[in-house]
């Protein structure tokens, strides 16, 4: 991980990665355009390139090395003029782009062909270092590595690394999974294939190890003894956009409970690793996943958005729209209760919400303590005493909150909530990133910490099995667009007592 490196050469002391080639099957797709390559931009920026670099595009789509570069450099350039895009920079820096542009060469070809294989071989020549980018539609996963394989593409002799990153969705159950999984690695090693939750690329994500791991006053109260409960949450209020065609036969536990909301759960729940080697950690978020029950499906609950409204305009519901069927039973909310059954939570429960067209963009996660043992403060009534949060805040604000009682100024011993925040952009200078640096420059340099090995992978699923098979009947509860989400969610923590805080204070 970048933050953590020390010695040498660019100017966040951290080495450029090793001589290599990239090759990104799907370069003519959207995440090449919108993340992908203003990643390398941004690497390029921070000399985290090596001198030693190729990129070679692959898609199906006729296009040359100059059409290639043209089309990418309009879509960078269009990035300036968008403030809300993801990447925004308010100038393209030439000699940056450039130097990202001058490695970078088109391959036509299908997926599917030998002789796209053929090509590619006589193309990378026999020492080269390689990364295979898999930035195509899931469906391409297994062929595009079972020709690798069967190439000798993914061969690693004489020194040179061949490795192989796989975006999401991994598998659509824990079959699909276990079956992909099987396939990739009749071509590979495990250690050459690298998983990506993009959540991993987050720089507040990672660093929750730091705050939990570097920090003595955290952890012993980490546990059973002093947390009530936990709520993670990742509620969005964009709707399905254009990508109806994906999000229909996924819907949103596919999209983001096993594999989003549980890296930050692993985040939150995990042991404290041995070190900060990739085997070590992912070892422990394994054995967390693993002492999570099954999800009750009594402890979960669905929902799907109707019209409303969002920032003062109306928006459709998810069935109006495009590439959504009119009687469309796909979730756009989920909520569920996870139990661990370990030595440290057993009995404090996780509580995952995740849903579109919510009433505010909130990721985060509320640990709530349990109150004081004893109520010395007579005058107050418990329940206005602030329950004790500290809330580890991902998007859009990103820093650390905690909630406490303090006394009110004055002569009686009254107390009121207060809450002390810190701000990452209060004491770090901003670096440009869209979240994929890291983790393209992780897998140059061979640190897997960030990825999901196939236990991680598989373990999840396993996880929200008996909802994808509960769920293929039934429907969801509906939720208006700009709402808190649907009231079932509501019904779930009342059941326990507890309450969900607040999308918008
Ligand atoms: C993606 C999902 O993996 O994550 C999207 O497919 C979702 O549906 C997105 O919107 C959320 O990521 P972020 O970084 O915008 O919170």
């Amino acid at each position: 991980m970048i933050p953590f490196q020390s010695d040498s050469n660019s100017p966040s002391g951290t080495r450029p990665a090793p001589p290599c080639t990239l090759v990104i099957f799907g370069a003519g797709g959207d995440l090449t355009k919108r993340l992908l390559m203003p990643a390398l931009y941004n690497l390029s920026g921070a000399h985290l390139l090596p001198d030693d670099f190729q990129i070679i595009g692959v898609d199906h789509a006729q296009n040359d090395d100059a059409g290639w570069k043209k089309a990418l450099t309009d879509t960078m350039q269009g990035f300036t003029k968008d403030k809300t895009a993801e990447f925004y920079t308010p100038k393209l820096d030439d000699a940056q782009w450039g130097y990202v542009t001058s490695k970078m060469s088109y391959v036509p070809a299908d997926f599917d062909k030998d002789e796209t294989y053929k090509g590619l071989t006589e193309k990378l020549g026999e020492d080269r270092s390689v990364v295979f980018y898999f930035a195509v539609a899931a469906r391409f996963f297994g062929v595009i590595a079972d020709k690798l394989g069967e190439s000798g593409l993914l061969k690693q002799d004489g020194g040179r690394f061949r490795r192989v990153v796989i975006e999401k969705p991994f598998g659509s159950d824990l079959q699909s999974a276990r079956d992909l999984n099987a396939r990739l690695l009749k071509q590979g090693d495990e250690s050459q294939f690298y998983r990506i939750d993009h959540f991993l690329g987050k720089e507040t994500i990672q660093s929750i190890m730091a705050v939990r791991f570097a920090n003595g006053m955290f952890e012993p109260t980490w546990r059973r003894e002093y947390i009530d409960h936990v709520q993670i949450t990742a509620a969005e209020t964009i709707g399905v956009e254009m990508r109806g065609g994906f999000y229909e036969p996924t819907g949103c536990l596919r999209d983001m409970v096993p594999n989003h909301l549980f890296q930050l759960f692993c985040m939150i729940g995990m042991e404290p690793p041995n070190s900060f080697d990739a085997e070590a950690v992912r070892t422990e978020k394994a054995k967390l996943v693993e002492a999570a029950h099954p999800v009750i499906v009594e402890e979960a609950v669905r929902g799907q958005y109707t019209a409303g409204e969002e920032f003062g305009q109306p928006v459709k519901g998810y069935r109006e729209e495009a590439n959504v069927a009119p009687d469309s039973r796909t979730e756009t909310y989920v909520a569920l209760r996870l139990r661990v059954d370990n030595w440290r939570w057993a009995g404090v429960p996780f509580y995952l919400r995740t849903g579109k067209r919510l009433g505010n963009r909130r990721t985060e996660i509320a640990v709530h303590f349990k109150p004081a043992p004893y109520q010395i403060f007579k005058d107050t009534p418990v329940d206005q005493l602030a329950p004790n949060i500290v809330k580890l805040m991902v998007d859009p604000e990103q820093g650390i909150s905690t909630q406490f009682s303090a006394k009110v100024p004055g002569p009686e011993m009254k107390l009121a909530k207060v809450e002390n925040s810190f701000k990452y952009k209060d004491f770090f200078e901003e670096q440009p990133n869209v979240g994929y640096e890291t983790l393209l420059y992780d897998c140059m340099i061979g640190d897997a910490t960030l990825f999901q090995r196939a236990d991680n992978i598989e373990s999840s699923w396993a996880v929200v099995q008996p909802l994808l098979d509960a769920w293929k009947e039934g429907a969801p509860e509906s939720y208006a667009a700009g709402s808190q989400g649907p009231k079932g969610a509501d019904d779930l923590l009342a059941k326990d007592g507890r309450k969900w805080l607040p999308l918008k204070e």
